[in-house]
């Protein structure tokens, strides 16, 4: 038996999407690269917005046409949020829920027998079971989660509804997973949660960043996504003071301005967001920070997106998701005065967009050209294959060519000394520096 695994949205979905293919493999199922082979398709799906919900039915549907015989089951949050008429409308078999992935086995059993599966249950907030990840060869970078779900119902935000109240995972379970991925050989991990910074696992998020940052042989570890809200000063000295710790923060933004902010329920205002950004910058000279923001919010006025633009403008992020506001069912925000036209989104999308990519090559080039990097190397460059492609301790990918006969795959999992050469389209490539050059060849 074949499967394959569609993932769409966060990080979140791409962990859940291993957890899934690693209990297939368990199970006896073998993956395959191509979706008219698989006797299993699984589309792991996001609602986050309105047009990644769309792509589902449509995924579905077109793997129903082109593979009538496989079996589809549609998990994650479009899956928790419309269950069954969901299943009906994408011609699936199944429908699995962002809480079920510790039955995702008996699921996959019973849609294989034909039956019609429909599991969007919740669970138990004190008994919430986390399915643990595996070991896997060649995993360089690994995530782990630390927290499913979230509790602050933002107003135009459907994450509350889909994935369910905020649980946190405890330390022991974390550290324990931490280990065994970097035993076999992972050297940087991403610890995820919807808001890391309202961890309570046992230990306050700054305390188990460090915790994790000490697992002898892990190299680096990086978290998304900080809540600007809960950003605590004790976390800003860890990131400070402990090595390891990247000298990264997504730090999502959403709005500029206080009016928008207060609509949005967000918790903070924007003094207060730059007065983090100074910390942050005050702490750790070389930090990178990257946001996310929402433009056409119901009610924001054209100063208010100006509020937004010279925020964005002022603090000059190394990376910016921007998107239009989308109306989601059931959100606070969708019975809100004011919405937008489509026009009036897509204008100021674009103008915060052009301002933000024309400014970023002077960022990134007053920054890193010329300067040497450590770049923990993941493999081979996915357009040249005889480049080798990392990241920055900043998270920025870097392409470098290699001296003598060495492959990429020779160097994946270590830190090497890349000087930056050219900054092209916000990726770094540069050559091997000086020592390590010799080293490598
Ligand atoms: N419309 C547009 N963007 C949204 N996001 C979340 N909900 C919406 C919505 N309804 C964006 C936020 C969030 C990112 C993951 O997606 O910026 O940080
Ligand atoms: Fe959504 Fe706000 Fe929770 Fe982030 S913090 S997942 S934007 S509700």
């Amino acid at each position: 038996m074949k499967y394959f695994i569609r993932t769409f949205g966060c990080q979140m979905n791409v962990y859940d999407s291993e957890r899934m293919a690693e209990m297939l493999d368990r199970m006896g199922f073998e993956r395959t690269p191509d979706p008219r082979q698989a006797d299993l398709y699984v589309v792991n799906t996001c609602s986050v917005r309105e047009k990644p919900r769309n792509r589902v039915v449509s995924a579905s549907r077109h793997v129903r046409g082109v593979n009538p015989d496989a079996k589809i089951l549609i998990t994650g949050c479009v899956a928790q949020l419309e269950g069954q008429s969901l299943m009906e409308e994408a011609w699936a078999d199944g429908v699995m829920g962002t809480e079920m992935y510790h039955v995702f086995p008996d699921v996959v059993q019973d849609v294989m027998k034909g039956r019609t599966v429909v599991a969007t249950d919740t669970q138990d907030v004190s008994g919430y079971t986390f399915v643990k990840a595996a070991p896997r060869p060649q995993g360089i970078v690994r995530y782990v989660t630390i927290q499913k779900g979230c509790d602050n119902f933002c107003a135009y935000c459907v994450v509350p509804y889909a994935r369910g109240p905020e649980v946190s995972r405890e330390v022991s379970e974390i550290i324990e997973e931490s280990q065994s991925l970097v035993q076999s050989g992972a050297r940087e991990i991403w610890l995820l949660g919807q808001n890391v910074n309202s961890y309570r696992g046992g230990l306050t998020f700054p305390e188990l960043l460090y915790e994790v940052a000490q697992i002898p042989g892990l190299e680096r570890v990086r978290f998304t996504t900080s809540h600007p809200k809960d950003l605590s000063d004790e976390l800003i000295d860890v990131m400070a003071s402990t090595p390891g710790v990247c000298p990264w923060i997504h730090l999502p933004l959403q709005s500029g301005a206080n009016h928008v902010l207060d609509l949005m329920g967000r918790g903070y205002t924007r003094e207060h967001y730059l007065g983090l950004v100074a910390a942050l910058r005050d702490a750790i000279p070389d930090i990178s920070i990257t946001t996310d923001v929402i433009v056409g919010f119901p009610g924001e006025t054209e100063k208010d997106f100006l509020d937004t633009y010279s925020l964005v403008e002022e603090v000059g992020y190394e990376g910016m998701y921007s998107f239009k506001y989308s109306v989601r069912p059931g959100t606070r925000a969708e019975t809100m005065p004011g919405h937008l036209p489509e026009h009036v989104k897509q204008d100021r999308l674009q103008r915060l967009q052009s301002m933000h990519e024309s400014m970023l090559p002077d960022i990134l080039e007053r920054k890193y050209l010329g300067t040497v990097q450590k770049v923990l190397v993941e493999g081979p460059s996915v357009r040249n294959g005889e480049e080798a492609r990392g990241r920055t301790p900043t998270a920025h990918v870097v392409n470098f060519s290699l001296p003598g006969r060495r492959t990429p795959e020779d160097l994946v999992g270590m830190v090497l000394d890349v000087e930056i050469t050219e900054i092209r389209s916000h990726t770094l490539y540069g050559r091997l520096a000086g020592a390590e050059s010799r080293a490598a060849g």
